[in-house]
């Protein structure tokens, strides 16, 4: 659950980009072949707004160029953690500052600084 709320709200990348292959009608636009659709800022008007019965949630993509990926990274996120949670406890330094930022994925501009404290 903690995985999925940060994948919504701070989705590593950012923007999906796909091109029109053939003349495409998307709702009421008619789209001709060649035509670039950036899909960005999926959660701008709030999460509830964006997830209205759409397919709003989509932190690895969607369709046939889904991620690959997608059940590593969760297992990796989740095991990585629990590896470190057993011989240590953490919690959010005051250095932190909450600025995250895009170098091609989303990342925290200057860091994210924990302090780790042997059990
Ligand atoms: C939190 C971690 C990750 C996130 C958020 C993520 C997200 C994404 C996104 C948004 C796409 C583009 C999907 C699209 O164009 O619709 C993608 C594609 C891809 N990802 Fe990931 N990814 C992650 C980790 C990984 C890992 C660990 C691997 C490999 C072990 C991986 C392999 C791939 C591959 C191969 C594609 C291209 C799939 C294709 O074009 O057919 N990803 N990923």
């Amino acid at each position: 659950m903690i995985l999925n709320e940060v994948l919504s709200l701070y989705p590593p990348g950012l923007v999906l980009s796909r091109m029109t292959n053939k003349e495409t009608k998307l709702r009421e636009l008619i789209l001709p072949a060649g035509v670039q659709l950036l899909l960005p800022a999926r959660f701008s008007e709030g999460v509830l707004k964006a997830t209205k019965g759409q397919l709003a949630y989509f932190p690895f993509g969607w369709g046939p160029w889904i991620c690959l990926g997608q059940n590593f990274a969760m297992l990796e996120a989740k095991m990585a953690p629990a590896m470190i949670l057993l011989h240590f406890s953490l919690e959010l330094s005051p250095l932190y500052a909450h600025a995250p930022h895009t170098i091609i994925a989303l990342q925290p501009q200057y860091g994210a600084q924990l302090i780790l404290r042997k059990l």
